[in-house]
């Protein structure tokens, strides 16, 4: 399995907010630059839904065939619309819904196939397993899975994972990338 990392370098995490990120209130304010290529240091401050669809079309124009995207955070944090950037960034024309009453959307005809899944309404890792799972892995695509921190087992070796928040205080979205899958549901 590859991920949108695989044989990039990483860079020093000081290196990445000088190159990528500016300086707010001691954390990240993605500015769209490039792609963080490792677990980011800080959150990065995503004040508008512009932010949003932009880091997402980042991470959709780097990746490749069978990596898989992992979004968590909690109702409205945000993985719908970083979802809707990715699948641009992958060059797929087409408008993206949230697959909340099926399992999976299919986008085809950009670089490479998004297959856009949301764990939310599965009972079971069993239930994703029984619906095509492991065939949706092995489709050449690239899969983003809403809710990945449900079922983490089901998510291969070399997933990128990403947690989104809006934060009660300030009520600003943020994007965390993370070095593994959370150990528990993020709510
Ligand atoms: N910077 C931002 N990024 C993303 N969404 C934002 C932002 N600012 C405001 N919003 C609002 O927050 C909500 C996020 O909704 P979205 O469907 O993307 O979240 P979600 O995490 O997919 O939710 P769910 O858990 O229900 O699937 C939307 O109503 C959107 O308009
Ligand atoms: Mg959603």
């Amino acid at each position: 399995m590859k991920t949108a990392n695989d044989g990039q370098p990483t860079g020093s995490r000081d290196g990445l907010m000088d190159h990528h990120c500016a300086a707010d209130e001691g954390r990240a304010l993605w500015r769209g630059n490039s792609l963080p290529m490792s677990a980011t240091a800080s959150p990065i401050l995503l004040h508008t839904i512009e932010n949003t669809l932009a880091l997402g079309r980042e991470l959709g124009t780097a990746a490749r065939a069978g990596d898989v995207i992992a979004l968590c955070g909690g109702l409205g944090s945000g993985k719908t619309h970083l979802s809707k950037g990715i699948t641009a960034g992958a060059g797929s024309p087409s408008e993206v819904t949230s697959p909340t009453f099926t399992l999976v959307h299919e986008y085809r005809g950009g670089r490479v196939p998004v297959f856009h899944f949301d764990f939310y309404r599965m009972s079971s890792a069993d239930e994703v397993l029984g619906l095509g799972w492991d065939e949706y892995l092995e489709a050449g695509g690239l899969c983003i899975v809403e809710w990945a921190d449900l079922f983490p087992a089901l998510l291969p070796e070399g997933t990128a994972w990403w947690r989104l928040s809006l934060e009660g205080k300030t009520g600003i979205h943020t994007a965390l990338r993370l070095d593994v899958a959370p150990e528990r549901p993020v709510l």
